[in-house]
């Protein structure tokens, strides 16, 4: 009987295989079943299937590598859930698991509806769009008998990169008021891992001021929650808004199966990840729950930010390579400065690590004549320029007033700005436009527009406070402010800073939930860089927040460029870069050569500075005035090589072949690679190492390049004037055996550039 059945299956499954094969392919896009309640989100390489056939909890079925045959579809739908309400929903991998019902994972989105009930049911409303040529996806759920409860799952898919962006939006069509207490953008389901009971690896990003991005991994393991957020009200340092999970340990290799995320908010958030005894692995995220508030009056809705997620069988280097591309991806859409990729991202150079406060016209002019010759291309005058009443002589006072100081720059900033066009450069100006100093005409005028409580003292954070960027008078006033100096100026560039966390965060005479002010401060901050790119299309907005405090996917696809940490020692960049680069796109973050790269136990060489600068966008912070002939000299050489190679590096994707290690600081390898392996940029450095070098460095293999073709290879290492080396090798070569690099073999702070182009 046994036997017989166990043959009968093998020839069903053998049948079934075969007319499988000649069935039709499953095209990348959004498709519906025929006749079933499933969606198949198929990307370039992967599929993720959802599906309200069973019960009409919406369940996500798969999500990994792409299905190929049209028919894979019926096999991802017949598989019953294994769970049913009257069990227990816990289990389920619900899209929207909602708070309510017998649901004991983390939830997603929680209500107060009238009557004080406090549970949800949300199921299948019957109703989904698939629009923009099957690219998104349209779902409406409904809650139990309250069918005026509607929540819209909304879908968008980014082929070629292999990431969903997930939202959704609560409509409020009863005739009473609801709060929504929490609303999280997505819940996103992994399957188990290899192994029946393997557990995955986590990877995150941790830090703080001066020390951001730190690739930080954990075993998950069940009954052990992990979180991590921002409470602050923006994005901040001590973790960003990224996630990375692998199937096995070590996700550098370069054939592991990884999933990664990125949430598009600036504001408090949270991403957290639990798993089970079996390896299910779930991850919720989006705005933070803790202190959000949001009244929906009927009619009403709410929708919110973005998480976008993807899946990659090619490790963190495969996910390093699609979460920022998806990045540029939107910020290309969104914004007219970067349409075109021809358009690099400017040499810049910015005199705040040369005279903090201590500007004047005549100081920056005289900097000016001494930038443009180096081929400084932006121009940009830092903190220190503005106030009348309340100098800005330092961080105490004056922020807020954001009229030129006369006695730094008497007669406005056309004057530089115009000289600074003569020469060739744009020219870019600082703000900090949602903040103020008591000490200043604005607070003096305005107490009520910073965020408070009545009665309450309020908390200074570097002598500063928060103003309610949810007021509109407040961002029109602020708007004002900026747009008259670009107007009258002709400035090319802002650098938007936010130097502080926010506190006493609500909203007074205000009819509605006070709480929404979390929400409201980071949307007016989308507003202002929504108008000022508005009113003036070719302005470039960089967004900083005390070093990278400000530099999730939100903030990446509406700015032209983010700054990554105010800690420019070259060492700790190269780790400070390893961790950005899984996320942002090397054009959008900016490496400066400065002095304070030196302390006083060793001198960390120029062309080693230029080196680790040269990752991303370039920018000089030296005090020139102190440089001799031949550091100016040197510095011309480097910014001309990096001008000649700046469009592999801007616009090529990042790959780390060594990353920087906490443990041996050794070596560090990255390549861009451009155009399909066309071109190539490797950096490599060899930093300071506590350890003596025993024998050579072994050849470092790159990646991606064509194995046919012969490249030209020409090495830099401290002159930029002339080339170490200089050969050709065939991709082949350069791949499975390496690049030898005998510079690097012994010493501190060695570096190299190495531009390989096919012949
Ligand atoms: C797939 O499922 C549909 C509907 O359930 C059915 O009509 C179709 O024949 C199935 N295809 C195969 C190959 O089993
Ligand atoms: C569902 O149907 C309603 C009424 O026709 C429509 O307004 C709504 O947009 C639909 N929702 C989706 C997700 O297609
Ligand atoms: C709707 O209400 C009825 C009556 O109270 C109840 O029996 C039923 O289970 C409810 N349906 C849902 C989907 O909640
Ligand atoms: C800051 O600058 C103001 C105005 O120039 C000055 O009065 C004050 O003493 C300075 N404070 C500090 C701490 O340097
Ligand atoms: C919703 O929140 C508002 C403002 O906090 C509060 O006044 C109201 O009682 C709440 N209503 C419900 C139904 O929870």
């Amino acid at each position: 009987m046994a036997l017989s059945r166990a043959i009968f299956f093998v020839v069903t499954w053998i049948t079934t295989t075969l007319i499988r094969g000649c069935l039709g392919k499953l095209d990348v896009g959004i498709h519906k079943h025929h006749s079933l309640d499933t969606w198949f989100l198929v990307t370039e390489k992967s599929s993720y299937v959802i599906s309200a056939a069973a019960n009409g909890y919406v369940v996500n079925m798969h999500w990994g590598k792409r299905l190929t045959h049209l028919d894979d579809l019926n096999a991802t739908v017949t598989e019953p859930p294994i769970w049913s309400q009257v069990i227990s929903v816990t289990e389920a991998r619900e899209e929207v698991p909602a708070f309510g019902g017998l649901r004991y994972r983390e939830n997603i989105l929680k209500a107060e509806l009238p009557k004080g009930i406090r549970e949800l049911n949300l199921q299948y409303a019957g109703n989904a769009t698939i629009s923009d040529h099957s690219r998104k996806l349209d779902l409406d759920l409904r809650d139990g008998n309250r069918t005026e409860f509607l929540v819209t799952l909304h879908y968008e898919l980014d082929i070629e990169n292999d990431i969903i962006r997930r939202s959704y939006t609560v409509y409020n069509g009863l005739d009473k008021r609801v709060n929504l207490s929490k609303a999280s953008s997505a819940a996103w389901h992994l399957p188990y891992a290899l192994g029946w009971d393997e557990q995955r690896e986590l990877t995150t990003l941790a830090g703080e001021w001066s020390q951001e991005a730190m690739v930080e991994t954990t075993r998950l393991a069940p009954g052990v929650k992990h979180t991590v957020e921002s409470t602050r009200g923006m994005s901040d340092h001590v973790s960003h808004p990224y996630f990375a999970l692998s199937q096995v340990p070590n996700a550098v290799n370069p054939s592991t199966d990884v999933y990664f995320g990125a949430l598009a908010w600036t504001g408090s958030w949270e991403i957290t990840v639990h798993t089970d005894t079996k390896g299910y692995v779930r991850v919720t995220g989006g705005i933070h729950h803790q202190d959000f508030g949001w009244t929906l009056e009927p009619g009403e809705s709410f929708t919110t930010p973005i998480f976008a997620a993807g899946y990659t069988d090619e490790g963190l280097p495969g996910a390093r390579k699609r979460m920022p591309r998806h990045a540029r991806k939107y910020q290309k859409r969104n914004l007219a400065t970067q349409k075109d990729d021809d358009v690099f991202h400017p040499v810049l150079y910015n005199s705040w690590e040369a005279v903090t406060f201590d500007l004047s016209f005549e100081k920056q002019m005289a900097l000016a004549d001494k930038a443009a010759p180096l081929g400084i291309e932006l121009f940009v005058v830092d903190d220190g320029w503005f106030g009348i009443d309340s100098p800005r002589d330092n961080d105490t006072l004056g922020l807020g007033d954001w009229d030129t100081n006369p006695k730094k720059f008497p007669n406005g900033f056309k004057p530089l700005a115009d000289h600074v066009h003569e020469l060739g450069m744009k020219f870019g100006l600082w703000f900090e436009g949602e903040m103020v100093n008591p000490n200043s005409d604005l607070y003096r005028e305005h107490p009520e527009w910073v965020f408070h409580y009545d009665g309450i003292p309020e908390y200074l954070s570097r002598t500063q406070l928060v103003l309610n960027f949810g007021l509109k008078e407040v961002r029109d006033h602020i708007f004002e402010k900026v747009a008259g100096h670009i107007e009258e100026a002709g400035i090319d560039y802002i650098k938007w800073d936010f130097n502080r966390p926010m506190q006493g965060v609500t909203m007074h005479d205000y009819d509605r939930n006070p709480q929404e002010a979390w929400v409201l401060a980071v949307e007016g901050y989308y507003e202002i860089i929504a108008r000022l790119k508005e009113r003036f299309p070719n302005l470039w907005f960089e967004s900083c927040s005390s070093g990278g405090g400000r530099m999730d996917l939100g903030a990446l696809e509406r700015t032209d460029q983010v700054w990554t940490s105010d800690n420019t020692r070259p060492d700790a960049r190269l780790f400070i870069q390893y961790g950005a680069s899984l996320w942002i796109p090397p054009r959008m973050k900016y490496g400066w050569v400065t002095d304070s790269s030196s302390d006083n136990r060793f001198e960390i060489p120029l062309s080693f500075r230029f080196h680790v600068s040269f990752m991303g966008g370039l920018g000089l912070g030296s005090n020139i005035n102190e440089f001799s002939k031949e550091q100016l000299e040197k510095t011309t050489h480097w910014i001309t090589l990096y001008k000649k190679i700046r469009h592999v590096i801007q616009n090529g994707d990042l790959d780390w072949l060594v990353p920087p290690s906490r443990v041996s600081e050794l070596i560090a390898v990255t390549e861009s690679i451009y155009n399909e392996g066309e071109e190539a940029v490797v950096l490599a450095f060899r930093h300071n190492s506590p350890f003596p070098a025993t024998g050579d460095l072994s050849p470092i293999r790159l990646r991606s390049l064509d194995q046919d073709a012969t490249y030209r290879v020409t090495i830099w290492q401290e002159d930029p004037t002339e080339p170490e080396d200089e050969y050709e090798m065939s991709g082949a070569l350069l791949m499975y055996r390496g690049l030898e690099l005998p510079g690097l073999n012994n010493g501190m702070f060695k570096s190299a550039v190495v531009w390989l182009q096919q012949a």
